[in-house]
């Protein structure tokens, strides 16, 4: 898509709104930043209460955007998604770009497979379905999801971590089918390892990139309107081999 110059890309107003859901998370900061640009905009930062999300909100507040949170918790009813997202409008007056960058490795001590679907499937899913209602509604607008290359490179080591993310992954290349003839686009991201505190402990993995890197490569597929980001790009055809490959004969890591 084509910017006005002086606007930031992926967005169609002047003062950009934004929300991101998972308001405190490193990668989705990252994406609001770069997207934001040198101008300033209206933001959104959707998440559990904590001083990371008041930090967060500072921040962006420091550098002129006008910022509010709003409560977001994994398994909230559909209705008080929706509420979320018309609370988002009042503030944004136009919301231009959803990213919903919720997601975890370790859903908790005791946690099993059912709290890691929840906070990496249902829940962003829910929210999914509810934003593109949203933005179909106002005539345009765009969501980015961060799903992973697990989406579609799934290991044994993070079983319902890869399960969830790619069935979030296809449940939103789906809803991007549907919502394009109403003005709406939506992309999934799968970046590999990414230095967060996501990953803290985790040994050392080979392409691991920074969240500014997810961020720049978002920043141009929104413009170019893809609806698959890889980070690093060269992610994409190392995933098609690997595919080739009976899951047997990979390297044990590849899994
Ligand atoms: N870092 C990587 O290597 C990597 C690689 C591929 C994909 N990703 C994906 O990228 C996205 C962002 O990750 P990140 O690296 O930026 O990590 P992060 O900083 O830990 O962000 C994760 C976000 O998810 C939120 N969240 C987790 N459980 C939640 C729940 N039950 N209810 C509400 N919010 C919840 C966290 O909220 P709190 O602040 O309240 O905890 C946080 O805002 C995730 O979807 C992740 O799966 C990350």
């Amino acid at each position: 898509m084509s910017a006005a110059p002086g606007r930031a890309i992926g967005v169609d107003q002047d003062v950009p709104g934004i929300l991101l859901v998972g308001g405190a998370s490193e990668i989705g900061l990252a994406i609001v930043r770069n997207l934001l640009g040198d101008g300033t905009g209206r933001v959104v930062l959707a998440g559990r209460p904590s001083h990371r999300l008041d930090v967060a909100r500072d921040g962006l507040a420091l550098l002129g955007h006008d910022v509010t949170c709003l409560p977001y918790t994994v398994g909230e009813p559909t209705g008080q998604v929706q509420r979320l997202l018309r609370d988002t409008a009042r503030h944004c007056g136009v919301v231009d770009v959803v990213v919903i960058a919720v997601g975890t490795l370790d859903a908790g001590e005791h946690a099993g497979v059912e709290a890691l679907l929840e906070t990496n499937v249902v829940g962003p899913a829910t929210v999914a379905e509810a934003a593109v209602e949203a933005l179909c509604a106002q005539g345009h607008g765009r969501l980015v999801v961060l799903t992973s290359v697990a989406a579609a490179l799934p290991r044994d080591e993070i079983l319902a971590y890869s399960a969830a993310k790619q069935a979030l992954d296809t449940y939103v290349r789906g809803l991007d089918r549907a919502a394009r003839s109403r003005g709406v686009r939506c992309m999934v991201v799968r970046p590999g390892r990414v230095r967060t505190r996501m990953i803290d402990g985790l040994p050392p993995a080979p392409l691991t990139r920074d969240p500014d890197d997810v961020a720049r490569s978002v920043r141009r597929a929104l413009r170019t309107g893809r609806r698959v980001v890889w980070v690093p790009a060269v992610l994409g055809p190392v995933a098609a081999v690997l595919r080739l490959v009976p899951t047997s004969l990979r390297p044990r890591r590849l899994r």
